[in-house]
């Protein structure tokens, strides 16, 4: 049978040279008794490759069974494959055939193989060597005359570096070798795949197939892909669904598409990367911006709190906090009247007004607001901290003005120190 022949009996989709060598390999393989192992990412379609090497074969009238290893548990494993003895454990009422002496003249799937226990996979290979096994709890030997297909989705190697898997086993089983290749390296079958599975929902589900435009189509072939064919038609199946509007733009589908920004981006949407760059600059001014908001409700906290405590707002509050009520209410036209006196009307920064007339000493070098005044401050600032290697007590007994005053000072025009 051909390649394409095979492809449309199996309803498999892609043109892809590595999938059709997985294809070829299993044709050629599927008139002997040879153990084949299919290996490939989750999802990349290694299922239909032990039917194919069953049907194409001579057993292809005895029995086909597929076991999923991953999902019997490892206390029932060795019976469901090899039987069990009447009375070989708790629960085992009646004696019980298992598959590998039901399949006889047939062929065995066994799916996710690196998940057998250690001593599962010594039966199996004794089996596969000998065409012998003995049922759990008995000590009859007895014969069968089984092929075996496994399949894994993980790396054995690893799995027999760990102590795993058996070594032997896996030499066994991969007599033969059929690797099924990733869903990102197959290009364009991409596409075709998306088209067979939207033409096949759009006929489950009674409505018009959805379609890409040109930009999505070039974001569904560079995706990762990282579920393969399985994720491929799961997302198909939800935009066909979901999406009212049956032509789906790229914006629409990367919302479908997990880590869509981890993919390698070809050049035509190269544009993301900047508009990344962007975000996240725009992401730090935000960042900025609500951290300066969290300032300005804390001081607020503290400024509500002492209002509170002693009443209304009193000189020695207003003292205390001269500094935050000028930042607060600098760019507010509603700033409370007990507080008017520190800031000029129309919300302007006023930096110079003295609060109370005792305590002009500590502002009356600041007038009114200039910048060659602010700049003459700064530099004066400059000077004498350097004068006093940077201590700002004595700077600003140097400069005539408060501790606390050259504080507010230094935070306020961003003196570097
Ligand atoms: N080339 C293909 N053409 C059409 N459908 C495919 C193709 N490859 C895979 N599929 C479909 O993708 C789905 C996943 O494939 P399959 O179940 O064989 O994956 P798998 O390799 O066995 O994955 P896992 O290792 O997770 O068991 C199935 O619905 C299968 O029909
Ligand atoms: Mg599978």
């Amino acid at each position: 049978m051909e390649i394409q022949q095979i492809k449309q009996r199996f309803g498999i989709i892609g043109n892809y040279p590595g999938l059709d060598r997985a294809i070829d390999i299993a044709r050629q393989v599927a008139p002997t008794d040879l153990s084949v192992m299919i290996t490939g990412e989750s999802g990349t379609g290694k299922e239909v490759f032990p039917q194919i090497i069953h049907s194409l074969g001579g057993r292809k009238h005895g029995p086909y069974i597929a076991v999923n290893c991953g999902a019997i548990p490892d206390g029932t494993i060795d019976s469901e494959l090899f039987g069990h003895e009447k009375g070989s454990f708790t629960g085992a009422h009646d004696t019980r055939k298992g598959y590998f002496e039901v399949v006889s003249g047939g062929t065995i799937f066994l799916d996710e193989v690196a998940e057998l226990p250690l001593s599962t996979q010594v039966r199996l290979l004794r089996v596969l060597e000998t065409g012998e096994f003995i049922r759990v709890g008995s000590s009859k030997v007895i014969k069968t005359d089984v092929r075996v297909v496994a399949a894994t989705n993980i790396d054995i190697t690893t799995a027999i570096r760990k102590s795993k898997f058996r070594e032997d086993l896996y030499y066994r089983l991969n007599t033969v070798p059929i690797h099924v290749p990733s869903l990102k390296q197959r290009g364009n079958d991409i596409y075709l795949l998306f088209r067979k599975f939207a033409s096949d929902f759009s006929e489950r589900y009674r409505m018009p197939s959805i379609r890409l435009d040109e930009e999505a189509r070039q974001i569904l072939v560079n995706y990762e892909w990282p579920g393969n064919v399985r994720q491929l038609k799961n997302i198909t199946e939800q935009l066909s669904i979901i999406e009212q509007e049956r032509e789906i733009s790229a914006s629409t589908l990367i919302n479908y598409l997990p880590d869509y920004q981890k993919t390698r981006l070809p050049a035509l949407i190269r544009g993301e990367h900047v508009s990344e760059e962007a975000f996240n600059s725009e992401r730090e001014i935000l960042y900025k911006v609500l951290f300066d908001m969290k300032n300005d409700i804390n001081d607020l906290k503290k400024l509500v709190a002492q209002i509170m405590e002693k009443g209304s707002m009193s000189r020695e509050i207003k003292q205390d906090n001269e500094g935050i009520i000028k930042k607060l209410y600098a760019t507010v036209d509603d700033m409370p009247a007990d507080a008017s006196d520190l800031i000029s009307h129309h919300g302007q920064r006023q930096t110079s007004k003295p609060m109370e007339e005792e305590h002009i000493t500590d502002t009356e070098e600041i007038v009114e607001e200039s910048l060659s005044l602010e700049d003459k401050e700064i530099e004066l600032i400059n000077k004498a901290l350097e004068k006093h290697n940077g201590k700002r007590k004595y700077a600003a007994q140097d400069l005539g003005i408060s501790e606390r005053t050259l504080y507010r000072k230094i935070k306020e025009y961003n003196i570097e120190q």
